[in-house]
């Protein structure tokens, strides 16, 4: 997506190999217009999947992602990462680790949105290396739902996610490839699919 490749280009920041900041656009500041422009590129391209939800991750997942269901008409459904203590029994959980932050946290989803009928698209910020997509399709198959795919802004292709859900037989489409951040320089991938 020219948009978003575009809006990386100009306004993000090179932390090092294998980190891009995007606090003024995605993580702290949102761009709202941006925002509904992935939501309808994701609508768009899993238009004809019978998809009944869109599922996300808190926090910085949520804003492409309600616009996705926005655009689909369809509900948000919020995965969350520090559960309350109250009412657990209703939930799905999953234990993620995160490679990145080198540490842990317990994915929960309430069960009472999630049914056999529920064809669900995955909606995230980064796809590093997918132990948070991963963990959030094991909550929705958890739910006896099925997985449509997985719709993601910024792919990190020289970490192991792409390769991890493709081996699952998972659908990914991500909005903006990035092959490299070596030297402080971002490189897309050409796009072949
Ligand atoms: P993985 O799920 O693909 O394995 O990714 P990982 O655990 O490594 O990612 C942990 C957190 O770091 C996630 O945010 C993810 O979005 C974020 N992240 C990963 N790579 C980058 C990057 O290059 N740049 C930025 N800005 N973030 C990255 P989170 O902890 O879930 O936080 P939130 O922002 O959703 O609240
Ligand atoms: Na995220
Ligand atoms: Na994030």
């Amino acid at each position: 997506m020219k948009l978003l490749e575009d809006k990386i280009l100009n306004e993000s920041v090179v932390l090092n190999d294998e980190i891009l900041k995007v606090d003024g656009f995605i993580n702290h500041q949102v761009d709202p217009k941006l925002m509904k422009e992935i939501g309808e590129e994701f609508a768009e391209y899993f238009k004809d999947r019978g998809i009944t939800k869109v599922a996300t991750i808190e926090s910085s997942g949520i804003s492409p992602a309600l616009m996705t269901a926005l655009a689909l008409g369809v509900p948000l459904i919020i995965m969350k990462k520090s559960p309350s203590n109250v009412m657990k029994t209703d939930l799905f959980h999953t234990e993620v680790v995160s490679f990145t932050k080198g540490s842990s946290y317990e994915l929960t989803v309430s069960k009472s949105h999630i049914s056999e009928n529920d064809h669900v698209l995955i909606i995230d910020d980064f796809l590093a290396n997918g132990e948070a997509s991963t963990g959030a399709i094991r909550l929705v198959r958890k739910g006896n739902a099925t997985i449509a795919g997985v719709g993601i802004l910024i792919e990190k292709s020289f970490q192991a996610g792409r390769n991890k859900l493709n081996e699952a037989m998972i659908e990914v489409y991500s909005l903006a490839r990035i092959e490299s951040l070596k030297g402080g320089i971002i490189q897309f991938k050409k796009q072949e699919n």
